[in-house]
């Protein structure tokens, strides 16, 4: 089995797609019977309340889970056809994850801790000065060579976009990136964010409960139960802000 793409204008898609788990209290769905496409080049915010499957759905877009039932194609490739290996191979070039907490590793600078990342196949040279322009892009110039403990917590979660964007993947998945972040800094991020999604054309889907990042995005898949609820997956600008009693 290749890596060839088969074609598709679509950065995602997800054709009846569930994910079930089989415990000992019976059967748990995680997802049940998702459709949806996400184009290349949108920001796409999934919300819904906790357990609502979230995370279930941005791990199987990038093949970390597979689903029960159900094709996923990401970036024109159906990932049930492909092996753990390819897989791995697949993420490493293509895709960005940014998560709640970066976990940078402590004895390593900002700049160590994006080169650290992924990409073994590429010079370290070559990757240090891709990181340094990536850290630039970020606003953390001053901040390359502080480890960790001496960033805040919004420098942090920026020095993680950075590592999640070396190699330029065309999509970047971040699993409640503000989760840790007050409000400002959430502002600061959203907007870092959209500039960022601009500047490489990225695919952007952003798992979260906060109001500011959804409001950013220009859609929103709003799931209840694992199931997209009806009338969700359509523009920000035509429903507005979601309601205070959307996002729990
Ligand atoms: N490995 C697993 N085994 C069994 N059940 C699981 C597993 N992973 C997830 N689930 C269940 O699937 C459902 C969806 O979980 P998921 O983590 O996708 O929710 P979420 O929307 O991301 O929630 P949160 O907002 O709390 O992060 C939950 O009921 C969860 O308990
Ligand atoms: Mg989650």
């Amino acid at each position: 089995m290749s890596l060839a793409a088969i074609e598709s204008d679509q950065a995602v898609e997800f054709r009846d797609v569930s994910r079930s788990y089989d415990g000992s209290t019976g059967t748990i769905h995680a997802l049940r019977d998702v459709t949806l496409s996400i184009g290349r080049g949108e920001i796409v915010a999934v919300t819904g309340p906790s357990g609502s499957g979230k995370t279930t759905l941005l791990n199987l877009m990038i093949g970390l889970d597979r689903p029960t039932a159900g094709e996923v194609i990401t970036l024109g490739r159906s990932l049930n056809a492909l092996r753990e290996r390819q897989l791995t191979a697949f993420r490493a070039g293509s895709v960005g994850l940014v998560f709640q907490d970066p976990h940078l590793l402590p004895g390593l600078t900002a700049l160590e801790n994006v080169v650290v990342a992924r990409l073994p196949w590429r010079s370290r040279r070559e990757l240090v000065t891709e990181a340094r322009a990536l850290l630039v892009a970020v606003g953390l110039d001053a901040r390359m060579d502080f480890p960790p403990a001496k960033l805040s917590g919004g420098e942090r979660q920026r020095v993680g976009v950075a590592r999640a964007l070396l190699g330029s993947p065309p999509l970047l998945l971040a699993d409640e990136p503000t989760g840790n972040l007050d409000d400002e800094t959430t502002q600061d991020l959203v907007a870092l964010l959209r500039e960022l999604q601009e500047r490489f054309s990225l695919t952007l889907v952003l798992a979260t409960h906060d109001q500011t990042v959804s409001g950013a995005a220009d859609r929103i898949v709003h799931l209840v139960g694992g199931t997209v609820r009806d009338g969700s997956d359509h523009e920000v600008a035509a429903m507005g802000s979601p309601s205070a009693g959307d996002v729990l």
